[in-house]
């Protein structure tokens, strides 16, 4: 039975998918599921697998927990997470046995291009997950898309083609026509099938990334607190693929602390998160360090966005310094 809200943020890194499911089975994995029919698909003429599915939209994942409930079956989980998230933070190497990918970034071609699925890092992680003869599946009726995709798989020496072309059209294996799949075909667009096998080329280097010690900062200011929150208009930062977007600074007279509201967009994960600037014993004396609502994840991003903001608060007065600090930047 599905166990409710699963997300990537609230599991261990790497997850014990045997205990998680109360059962060893080889795992089948989709990413970005939709409304979930095929992962359910999947489950159903599987049912010697465990079936994760993985999709970042809130109300898709709201619908399909439903959905998923509804047909109680043993050996499924949706889990609101990026595909990518769950590939470098949830799988060890060589653990899953397929990999199946639908309809993938309708909108590849705008602003959002550097975040698609289908580009070199999230391959690389794909091929270093899946278990020797573990097989990867895409479609998409988006030519270039398809074309791209080709290009990069063609470059990949840990996957090997089993197609006699390098997509084909009509597609005996697919289990059910999904939402977007049927949408391609209302509109005029074929579907564009991949099958690739895992082979025993060296998988890239992907380690499981796992998370850093808390970080910590100590820093000393003759400025009030409220002042400081005062200052605070949103900013942006940026570093080695990381960037962080401070959103608010909230003072709270009862605690005397600031509150910083900060997204966090990093290459494998998103978070958003708030830190907290709290007064030590000693006057002018505080402490960064991030608030324990909203599940935070320590990662190198979150790191980041503790520097950034302590530099911000010293850099607001001359005699402002930071004192100590246990940061993993640079
Ligand atoms: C075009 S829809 C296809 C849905 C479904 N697979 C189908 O064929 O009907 C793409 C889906 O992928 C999800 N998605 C996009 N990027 C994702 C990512 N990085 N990780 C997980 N899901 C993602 C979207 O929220 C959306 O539900």
């Amino acid at each position: 039975m599905q166990q409710r809200k699963l997300n990537s943020l609230m599991l261990d890194w790497s997850v014990d998918w045997a205990e998680l499911f109360g059962a060893e089975r080889p795992l089948i994995v989709e990413i970005g599921f939709g409304n979930a029919d095929y992962a359910i698909a999947l489950a159903q003429s599987n049912p010697n697998c465990n079936v994760v599915g993985f999709e970042v939209s809130s109300q898709s994942m709201f619908k399909s927990e439903k959905k998923i409930i509804r047909h109680q079956l043993p050996n499924i989980r949706a889990i609101h997470s990026r595909g990518e998230t769950a590939l470098h933070h949830l799988f060890t190497p060589a653990s899953v046995r397929e990999i199946h990918i639908n309809y993938p970034d309708p909108w590849f071609k705008s602003r959002h291009a550097g975040r698609r699925i289908m580009q070199r890092d999230t391959l690389d992680a794909i091929v270093s997950r899946l278990e020797p003869d573990g097989l990867f599946f895409l479609a998409t009726d988006i030519v270039d898309y398809a074309e791209m995709s080709h290009e990069l798989l063609a470059e990949t020496k840990g996957l090997d083609n089993l197609l006699d072309a390098p997509y084909v059209h009509e597609f005996s294996e697919r289990l059910i026509t999904t939402k977007y799949e049927e949408k391609g075909i209302r509109e005029g667009r074929r579907g564009n099938y991949f099958k690739y096998r895992r082979n025993t080329h060296p998988a890239p280097y992907v380690p499981v990334k796992e998370e850093l010690p808390m970080p910590h900062i100590v820093l000393k200011t003759p400025m009030p607190p409220q002042d400081i929150a005062a200052q605070m208009e949103k900013m942006a930062f940026h570093a080695n693929d990381i960037h962080v977007v401070v959103l608010n600074a909230y003072w709270n007279p009862n605690y005397q602390t600031v509150l910083f509201d900060v997204v966090i967009e990093e290459p494998t994960i998103d978070q958003h998160i708030a830190l907290l600037l709290h007064p030590r014993e000693k006057t002018a004396d505080f402490t960064l360090k991030y608030a324990t609502f909203g599940m935070p994840r320590t990662t190198e991003g979150v790191h980041y966005a503790t520097h950034f903001i302590a530099e911000w608060i010293v850099s607001l007065h001359d005699e402002a310094e930071i004192t100590s600090k246990r940061v993993a930047v640079g």
